[in-house]
């Protein structure tokens, strides 16, 4: 992990519903926090001494440099992550990464269509803050379990552009493919974040109506596959043209794992191909890509993850 690591405040904090809290994070001089563009994220060291490290969206404007703003849902199934962060109380103090991100609002399209799952409603707002600011042809449609599970309610209604989806409502509020996407537009750019299940479901469903895989745009909060699948495979070596190194890969191994434990200052964050921090360029060799965030163009020019993804061939050489 490369972080230089910034120190914050809990400024304010409060319940949006049951399970997702907000948290309104300052510097600890009032200094405005450094710039972002909307999607981006900062990993968020919930627990020191555990070294204990996960990753939130930006879900204020980005035009509002006073704060940053995460919405934290509570995981049932939590390590310490989501469960500490709700712990924390006014005036606590957090450190966190400078904002990165890889989920930004395309410059190419005039349209854009957010579609959010649940908790994966953070980006986005984001996203329609920066988008209504410079006063850009958006829609957000949030899709939740119901009203109670919904958060921001009170400013989403505000906005006309945005559409509410409730599972436990009449069936002409429900998300559809068909209704509130349409047919494919070449101008228009499809945006998803959300539960695995729901972006398989959304992304699939928009590429069967026609809409292409460069047009959309994910940010998962969780891999796709089982971590195990990750590192299933045949032994190869690792080589690194700047250093000249040599490291073999064994079965049940990530490049990264050996990488870091030879000394290299390999970059990384999630360790679960989602985030991109780790890629590196392949200089030769035949990669296997198991990362769920490199377009079909990113590896056709090189780029590769070190936290999940592995080589078919003997030897990879890698950009490090
Ligand atoms: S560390 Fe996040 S994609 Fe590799």
């Amino acid at each position: 992990m490369n972080n230089d690591w910034l120190d914050t405040i809990v400024a304010a904090r409060h319940d949006a519903t049951a399970r997702i809290a907000v948290l309104d994070l300052v510097s600890p001089d009032d200094a405005d926090l450094p710039e972002f563009a909307a999607g981006a994220h900062v990993d968020v060291l919930v627990d020191d001494a555990a070294g204990l490290v996960r990753q939130y969206s930006l879900c204020g404007p980005p035009h509002d440099l006073t704060h940053y703003r995460l919405a934290v849902l509570a995981e049932t199934a939590s390590r310490g992550g989501s469960l500490g962060m709700h712990r924390l109380r006014e005036g606590d103090r957090l450190r966190i990464s400078r904002p990165r991100n890889r989920f930004g609002v395309s410059d190419q399209a005039h349209r854009h269509l957010l579609v959010a799952g649940g908790i994966g409603v953070t980006p986005l707002l984001a996203m329609a803050h920066a988008l209504q600011i410079t006063d850009c042809d958006y829609e957000l449609h949030y899709c939740a379990r119901s009203r109670a599970d919904a958060a921001f309610l009170d400013e989403l209604e505000r906005d006309p552009r945005v559409r509410l989806h409730f599972d436990d409502g009449p069936d002409d509020q429900r998300f559809s493919i068909a209704a509130d996407l349409g047919p494919p537009s070449p101008d228009t750019a499809v945006y998803v974040c959300g539960p695995g299940g729901f972006m398989d479901f959304v992304i699939s469903s928009a590429q069967e109506a026609g809409w292409p895989a460069e047009a959309i745009r994910k940010e998962r909060f969780a891999p796709v596959q089982d971590a195990e699948v990750h590192t299933a495979g045949g032994t190869f070596t690792v080589r690194l043209a700047k250093s000249g190194g040599e490291f073999e890969v064994k079965e049940g191994e990530s490049v990264l794992d050996v990488l870091l434990a030879g000394g290299v200052e390999a970059p990384y964050s999630c360790q679960q191909g989602i985030c991109g921090e780790c890629i590196v360029r392949v200089l030769a060799g035949e990669p296997d890509h198991r990362d769920d965030i490199l377009t079909d163009r990113e590896r056709a020019d090189g780029m590769f993850t070190t936290c999940s993804s592995r080589a078919l061939s003997p030897t990879l050489e890698l950009d490090l």
